[in-house]
């Protein structure tokens, strides 16, 4: 069911993916109200940056609010006609989650059940939230389907994302709040985060400073480019979730409900070792990485692969760009934002 509205709330819209969507979305012409508590966990400047980018649109708002602060949160939703929430706030990383879990706990639990008390007593049409690939943790069934159990997480993080997934479905249940649940397979692109490989290659081939490469570069990632993850978020946000006809308590589908709930996988459907990916980088820059080799980190999965099926049948999207375009327009952006 498509429909339409003119008022988004972004969180998390100084990240990487809150602030590639909320810039699309302003050029469309929707009203943007962007939500951040500007953490620290990585480079504050690159955050402010963004932001500047889309403070010069008339039809942004920032709110420089943190999700666990229910009273604020409760007056920025007072003080506008919010209609659709994309939920992009939260503490990502799967590492840091080893020696920081209770950040996960405050930003991604507590403060998504605020975020859905806020949804529920104003009115907000369609809720569509970050999930992550994370959640398939210990399976091992390729490619991930939304249709598969995922019920034994391998880190703090995924934990909290599955958790988002399950309270999302009992507002669905118990107030009709319509939620959509995406799974994010590594995205990669221009204003990309600085704990994630690619920047982190990126940096230190450039320094001269060696990489470390984790399980030895045989670890499969599903990399999705970021212009294909807020294309597969703006047609979501325009389709409201139905019941679906066929649930069936006796055999419950995962990725379904009797209630407007429904989870989606956005990847790449195209999964690229981490040998191949750096190969690429290295080809792109004309300079070779001087590799450390590492174990498998705790936490990590060997590979991610998205089942993309329900996401095409719905939306009529694929993510399509090709991994050296991706890589390429990335490091055009890293040369010019760090003068190189
Ligand atoms: N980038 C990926 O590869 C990827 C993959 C899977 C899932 N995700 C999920 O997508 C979402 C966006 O990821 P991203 O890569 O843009 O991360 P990001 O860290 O760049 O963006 C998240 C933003 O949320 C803000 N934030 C954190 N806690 C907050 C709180 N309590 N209140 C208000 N703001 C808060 C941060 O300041 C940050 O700017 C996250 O939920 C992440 O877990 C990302």
């Amino acid at each position: 069911m498509s429909f339409d509205f003119k008022h988004v709330l972004v969180t998390g819209a100084a990240g990487f993916i809150g602030f590639h969507l909320s810039l699309k979305l302003l050029k469309q012409g929707y009203t943007v109200s962007g939500l951040d508590n500007m953490t620290p966990y990585y480079d504050v400047n690159l955050k402010k940056a963004r932001l500047n980018q889309l403070t010069a649109f008339e039809n942004f708002s920032f709110h420089p609010v943190d999700l666990v602060d229910r009273p604020r949160l409760d007056a920025l939703f007072s003080g506008q006609p919010i209609e659709v929430v994309v939920n992009l706030a939260a503490q990502a990383g799967v590492r840091y989650s080893l020696t920081n879990p209770h950040a996960y706990v405050d930003s991604n639990l507590i403060g998504f059940v605020n975020l859905l008390e806020s949804c529920r007593h104003h009115q907000v049409r369609h809720l569509v939230f970050a999930s992550s690939s994370s959640v398939y943790g210990a399976n091992t069934h390729m490619p991930f389907s939304v249709h598969h159990n995922v019920d034994h997480p391998v880190s703090l993080y995924a934990a909290t994302k599955k958790a988002n997934e399950l309270m999302a479905h009992t507002y669905s249940h118990l107030y009709n709040l319509k939620c959509t649940g995406l799974r994010f397979f590594t995205v990669y692109g221009p204003w990309g985060r600085p704990d994630m490989a690619l920047f982190l290659f990126t940096r230190a081939i450039l320094a001269d400073e060696p990489i470390q490469v984790f399980n030895h570069g045989k670890m499969k990632r599903d990399f999705t480019y970021i212009d294909d993850i807020v294309e597969g978020v703006c047609r979501i946000m325009k389709t409201l979730p139905k019941p679906s006809p066929h649930w069936s308590g006796d055999h419950p589908d995962p990725g379904t409900s009797y209630a407007p709930y429904r989870i989606y996988n956005i990847g790449n459907n195209q999964p690229v070792e981490l040998n191949e990916f750096i190969r690429v980088i290295e080809t792109c820059l004309g300079k070779t990485a001087k590799k450390i080799m590492m174990d498998m980190q705790p936490g990590d999965v060997p590979a991610t692969y998205a089942d993309i099926d329900d996401l095409i049948r719905d939306v009529g999207f694929r993510p399509e760009t090709p991994l050296t375009v991706g890589i390429n327009r990335f490091l055009e952006w890293y040369r010019s934002y760090y003068g190189i």
